[in-house]
């Protein structure tokens, strides 16, 4: 690829100019998004079939039962594991009609973490995909609050229609009422399960019919208009006035198709089909490009920075340690907000200050990295990361910006963490605040400054094991868990004052975060229920945001 120079060594305007256009054409080419999904709902199955599209792999087959093997890896590493195929575990990149597309792994199953949220920060985009049988489940709805924070566009994958499923008009009045967000129908099933024959297309109005082929094969599309009379010989009348029907009620009392509200987050697209079967995925895929944002602008302290400021900026939202066990590594993964990354590019760390030459980026792909020549906004670099980030870090050429620092989310895992060997103190504390520092943990400590011991608070169970894990390894300290029974944290808003005001509160442990902030650990939502049925001038807070201008307190 030529390489333009970035528009401050450009010599004269006319190569500003084409770098600028250079630039734009990048990012109107480009689209990332992230799965949200309960385990088991089907995103590996639909990840590989977006894959097959992508040309990333070219052998369509249904995923291979992973039993015990799940629990210990992440979707993906097994995806790529099972398959033989290489793919990265953070970001993977695909190229369909033209367009680069960016589909970012929100890790699941045991993988489920801190980061899994995290990765939402960096997307612009969510696909939402449900089991048509379960609707929305906990993980899901978790997921989608994150998305719902900053108003990325979701659009709704509904999965499994080869299974019998709850009624398609149950399903959208779930999203509706319960996640308070307008849907529109892409596509309409006639039947489900057995009798699924397949999908209206709204905007078509062409029925796209259902073959039961070979498991995992990749069904053939056959498209007839509605009003083809070869359709009675292919699907059962009454299914097909029933869906027809159902259409018609969607016209008259549903919401409109309005590309903006999808944009902004409020109105989502939903598709009915079997990622299995590769039923709908194309179909999707297609409408999914037409509709969802670019790589979109970004707060910082100078307001919204958008794609196409000329300087590279980006932020490190994923840390991750000993990627491959080979490595011994740790990678900073950045995603790129404006202008244009280059290898070996000197960039400056807004938290520091420190100039930095980034000169092995990597794209990395399971066990391979291929260096990174050059990546636009959207894309996803990972970065060598001898202990300099963190998470939320900056890095930008020009003028000095800070992005908007990842929030803390909120813990369900709460573990006190012992030092059983006073003697390897020192290492054990530079271990936590390191580790608190990268992400890899929350830290919690007791409002009794007699305790020192700290209190882990993490979204996965993971996270503990590899905290534990990493100081042995990395700092020679051996450490013991000892859970905590809460399940629940709250941020109180209005701070210590506030909390003064309501004075003694029951069934709760109040804790501090790393910012002296006052957290309420509660053992379940029953508790904190009820609190805020006591108090309900009480603001509390799943998530809270960074504190900027002030340093955390470390052990
Ligand atoms: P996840 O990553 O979200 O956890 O889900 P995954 O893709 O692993 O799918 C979970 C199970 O659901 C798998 O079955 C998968 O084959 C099945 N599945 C996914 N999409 C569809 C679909 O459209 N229709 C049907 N009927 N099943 C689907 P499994 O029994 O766990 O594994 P396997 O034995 O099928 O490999």
């Amino acid at each position: 690829m030529t390489l333009v120079p970035p528009i401050e060594n450009s010599p004269n305007a006319s190569q500003g100019e084409a770098f600028k256009a250079l630039l734009c054409k990048a990012i109107d080419k480009r689209r990332n998004f992230a799965i949200i999904s309960h385990p088991d709902a089907g995103k590996t199955t639909l990840t590989e079939k977006l894959l097959l599209y992508g040309g990333a792999i070219q052998q369509a087959g249904a995923v291979k039962a992973r039993g015990e093997q799940r629990k210990v890896t992440s979707d993906w590493m097994e995806l790529e594991k099972q398959r033989g195929i290489s793919i990265t575990s953070t970001v993977l990149q695909f190229k369909y009609q033209g367009i680069t597309i960016n589909l970012l792994d929100t890790p699941g199953h045991q993988d489920f973490s801190e980061d899994t949220y995290r990765t939402l920060a960096a997307a612009d985009n969510a696909v939402m995909l449900e089991d048509a049988a379960k609707g929305l489940e906990p993980q899901t709805r978790k997921l989608f609050e994150v998305c719902r924070m900053r108003n990325i566009p979701i659009f709704t994958f509904i999965n499994k229609m080869d299974r019998p499923g709850q009624e398609p008009l149950a399903l959208l009045d779930e999203i509706e009422s319960e996640l308070n967000l307008s849907t529109w129908a892409v596509n309409w099933p006639i039947g489900s399960g057995e009798l699924f024959r397949g999908i209206i297309d709204r905007r078509t109005q062409e029925v796209v019919l259902f073959e039961r082929g070979e498991r995992g094969k990749q069904s053939s599309e056959i498209r007839k208009n509605i009003n083809d009379p070869e359709l009675k010989a292919l699907v059962e009348e009454e299914l097909l006035i029933k869906a027809i029907e159902e259409i018609e009620l969607l016209e008259e009392a549903g919401s409109k198709m309005d590309l903006e509200l999808v944009q902004a987050g409020e109105l989502t697209p939903v598709f009915f089909g079997s990622a299995m079967t590769n039923f709908g995925v194309g179909p999707f895929l297609d409408t999914f490009l037409e509709m969802a944002q670019g790589p979109a602008a970004r707060n910082s302290s100078e307001g919204p920075i958008n794609p196409s400021r000329e300087t590279f900026s980006g932020f490190v939202f994923k840390l991750q340690a000993n990627m491959d066990p080979r490595h011994r590594d740790r990678v900073a993964f950045v995603r790129i907000c404006s202008g244009r990354f280059e290898k070996d590019m000197t960039v400056k760390h807004a938290r520091t200050g420190k100039q930095i030459r980034l000169s092995r980026p990597q794209k990395i792909f399971g066990q391979d990295r291929a260096v990174v020549e050059d990546a636009y906004p959207g894309d996803v670099i990972g970065l060598n990361n001898p202990g300099m980030f963190s998470i939320g870090d900056t890095l930008f050429q020009g003028k000095h910006i800070e992005y908007e620092g990842i929030p803390c989310f909120s813990p369900e895992i709460f573990s006190w963490l012992r030092n059983p060997n006073p003697s390897a103190f020192k290492n054990f504390r530079k271990g936590v605040n390191e580790l608190r520092e990268e992400g890899a943990v929350q830290i919690l400590y007791d409002t009794d400054q007699s305790k020192r011991d700290p209190i882990l608070a993490a979204v996965g169970q993971l996270q503990l094991e590899v905290v534990q894990h990493r100081l042995e390894n990395e700092y020679g300290v051996k450490t013991r868990l000892e859970p905590i029974g809460f399940q629940v944290a709250r941020w109180v808003s209005g701070g210590w004052p506030a909390l003064e005001k309501i004075g003694r509160i029951f069934n709760c442990k109040t804790v501090q975060d790393c910012w002296l902030r006052p957290v309420l650990l509660f053992k379940n939502e029953w508790n904190l229920n009820q609190l805020k049925e006591d108090h309900p001038d009480l603001e509390l807070k799943a998530v809270a945001p960074v504190v900027s201008g002030m340093n955390p307190v470390n052990l």
